[in-house]
């Protein structure tokens, strides 16, 4: 790539500042540094200008968008593990190359998903806000007071068993909880045996016997809404639901509903149907102590960044030296 044009590559939001200053050194980069999200009018101005587009998972690259992109665009470089907001058949169509970066989210994701799964039932978020807006509130340990759900022994529902998932799964093995799991695939006998896992063929049947439901699944058309009204209905009145993957493979409404009728215990999100706005009722619930919301924050480590930072520029780097790069995203 030395030795060529450097390519111009258009980064929609702030990156950490040592990404931004490779990817200074090695491309004609133009950065976000104040984090503006970029107007719709702004991406199509950069669709027909870049040759390459580092979008994020705030920014909606769909086929109305790609149809507007300049011979000249040749690669999407998404600076992200989920790829559900880039219309990568239409990428496919125009010949462009899109890219992500997987691996480097999963250990701080699935990090992410065991504090959630440890807060909702211990009520960590409802007992740390107690000091928070009134400490002279507390009068002191009281023997039946605070009392929440012991985790240690309970059964945990995995949904959808590929890294973060199985990276969830050694967690929660070691919080002495036992592991079940539906995925389309079985995972291997080594891992089966590793993580003591009982599959699942049947999710319906899994939700009707596990204590917690932990969402892991990527967001695609086929678990839009996989956890339907329908399927909600099978978990148990002491179940939670923790979601670190993406609002839409729950049915949030179903979910608000099965919560205010206290058909499930709890649940702990980190990610909605329409972010960044978070259902008011969702925010009531919370209020209520009966959900922990957080706003989309389960990969968001230093580290973690900037490693998907390398990752965007390894990919563009091997693709301007006519290699294919390591993390394509097919179709
Ligand atoms: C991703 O990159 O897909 C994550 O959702 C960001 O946390």
């Amino acid at each position: 790539m030395t030795n060529r044009k450097r390519p111009k590559v258009y980064i929609t939001r702030k990156l950490p500042d040592a990404v931004e200053t490779r990817m200074r050194e090695l491309f004609d980069a133009e950065l976000n540094i104040d984090d503006t999200p970029r107007t719709q009018p702004e991406l199509v101005a950069a669709m027909k200008s870049a040759d390459v587009i580092v979008p994020t998972v705030t920014d909606r690259i769909d086929a109305a968008l790609i149809e507007q992109a300049g011979p000249q665009l040749k690669m999407i470089a998404s600076f992200s593990n989920g790829y559900d907001h880039i219309d990568v058949d239409a990428a496919a169509r125009k010949g462009i190359t899109v890219t992500n970066t997987p691996n480097v989210l999963t250990e701080d994701t699935a990090d992410m998903t065991m504090a959630l799964i440890m807060a909702v039932p211990r009520r960590l978020a409802e007992g740390a806000s107690i000091l928070i807006d009134d400490p002279e509130a507390w009068s002191g340990w009281s023997p039946t007071w605070m009392l929440g759900r012991r985790i240690w022994g309970k059964r945990i529902g995995i949904l959808g068993m590929g890294r973060i998932g199985t990276a969830v799964a050694r967690r929660a093995k070691a919080f002495g909880l036992s592991i079940h799991y539906h995925n389309r695939h079985r995972v291997s006998p080594q891992t089966e045996e590793e993580l003591e896992a009982t599959y699942w063929d049947s999710l319906d049947q899994m939700l009707a016997r596990v204590d917690i439901v932990s969402v892991n699944c990527p967001s695609t058309p086929a678990t839009y809404h996989l956890l339907s009204a329908r399927r909600l209905a099978l978990l148990q009145p002491t179940s939670y639901i923790v979601n670190t993957s993406r609002g839409d493979v729950i049915d949030e409404a179903a979910l608000i509903q099965c919560l205010r009728e206290d058909r499930i215990a709890g649940a702990g999100l980190d990610v909605f149907e329409n972010e960044p706005k978070v259902n008011p009722k969702l925010v009531k619930l919370a209020r209520e102590g009966r959900v922990v919301l957080l706003p989309h924050m389960g990969s968001a480590t230093i580290e973690g960044r900037i490693d998907m930072g390398d990752k965007v520029i390894i990919n563009i780097r091997t693709f301007f030296d006519d290699h294919r790069p390591p993390n394509r995203v097919l179709p």
